[in-house]
């Protein structure tokens, strides 16, 4: 049999980026945090989970960034932040430049058409009581001013570009195929012509069969309207062909991010090693083996200090990892790591100088 990998590859596989593409999506130190219930019977400070706290990511037309990393650690909080699901607690999100915050309701409205979802369950984000046509059409009525005759056409023309016939329109949620549905899920994104999608996990509740068709059908859509797609996805040898550019969260913060191929073959940061050695098998020219780290993932109520994957890191340089957040700098081109092993902690660690006393600018 083979791997989901191999079956996309069958396809034509992402077009390589343009690096000059127009950033469609921008964050900047986005984050947002949970006031938990607690206190001391209803007063004093309540704990603060911190799903997201701070991550910045560029995504350009034309490109699939991917979100990585363990459950909890906040890429579907990311998503629903760029969704307007959620309203962050700090940082920006810009929309070809614009600062969401500072837009006009217009721009707002616009901002809502051009990023779409597409989530994990076709079953759950389907209303399973309308027709195809009408889940579809829902958007296009709620947000333009199309007539009747338009949206059908505009519906017809989606179900067909999703792999769908167009008599299929007339049926319910429940006469189609898990694969099937997710085209539907896909095509209703598709309906506003958006210019950005954000995927959460959008095969991992789909048989391994028909995973590879969705993932192509998003590589074609992506090449017919230069589209930009944020990817959360599990299965790291789908992130590596499917997306461009590869962010690993850890935690709320993102700790290695840059084109997906070095992150692959050159990971930097310890997680990320430790991430891909558990599940991509070695190549067989590369010894590489697996890296099982300790412990547990730490609550994001309370994360660590200083470098928050310190209490698990297999190869912790010492107190400058418990003391100070590192920044994400460019260690290579197009490769940005958040770790001390590649800064001046480093450099000190290994002269036997003390660490420097003051931590490094998080400005880039
Ligand atoms: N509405 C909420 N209130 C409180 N905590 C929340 C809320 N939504 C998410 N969280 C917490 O925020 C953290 C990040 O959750 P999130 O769903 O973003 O993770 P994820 O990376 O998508 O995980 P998974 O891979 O399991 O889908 C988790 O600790 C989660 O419990
Ligand atoms: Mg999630």
């Amino acid at each position: 049999m083979t791997t989901i990998q191999e079956q996309v590859q069958q396809g034509e596989g992402i077009i390589p980026l343009d690096e000059n593409a127009e950033v469609i999506l921008e964050t900047r130190g986005l984050a947002k945090h949970f006031e938990l219930a607690g206190g001391f019977m209803g007063f004093g400070t309540k704990p603060t989970l911190k799903a997201v706290d701070g991550i910045d990511v560029v995504v350009r037309a034309g490109e699939t960034v991917g979100l990585v990393g363990e459950s909890g650690c906040g890429k579907s909080t990311t998503a629903k932040l760029l969704l307007g699901l959620e309203k962050p607690t700090d940082g920006q999100i810009f929309f070809k430049g614009e600062d969401f915050t500072k837009m006009s309701r217009a721009a707002k409205r616009d901002y809502r058409k051009n990023v779409q979802a597409v989530f994990q369950d076709p079953w759950s984000s389907l209303n399973p009581r309308m027709r195809v046509r009408a889940i579809v059409a829902e958007p296009l009525q709620i947000v333009t001013k199309m007539t009747r005759g338009q949206i059908n056409t505009r519906v017809d023309e989606v179900i067909e570009e999703v792999g769908l016939n167009p008599y299929q329109a007339n049926l319910y949620p429940h006469e189609f195929s898990g694969g099937q549905r997710q085209r539907i899920g896909v095509a209703r994104a598709l309906a506003l012509n958006p210019e950005v999608m954000v995927l959460d996990e959008p095969v991992s509740a789909l048989d391994v069969s028909i995973r590879a068709q969705i993932l192509n059908l998003l590589v074609d859509l992506q090449k017919e309207h230069n589209l930009a797609y944020l990817m959360i996805a599990h299965n790291l040898a789908t992130v590596r062909y499917m997306c461009h550019t590869t962010a690993v969260m850890y935690l709320g913060t993102i700790k290695e991010i840059g084109d997906s191929e070095p992150i692959f073959t050159n990971p930097l940061h310890p997680y990320t090693q430790a991430l891909i050695s558990a599940a991509l098998p070695s190549h067989p020219d590369i010894e590489r083996e697996e890296i099982i780290l300790p412990g547990e993932v730490p609550s994001p109520v309370n994360p660590p200090s200083g470098c928050t994957f310190n209490p698990r890191c297999p190869v912790k340089i010492g107190d400058v990892c418990e003391t100070w957040a590192p920044a994400l700098t460019e260690e290579e081109r197009r490769h940005w790591v958040s770790c001390h092993l590649y800064g001046d902690a480093r450099e000190a660690f290994e002269s036997g100088q003390s660490a420097p006393t003051a931590p490094s600018s998080d400005e880039e």
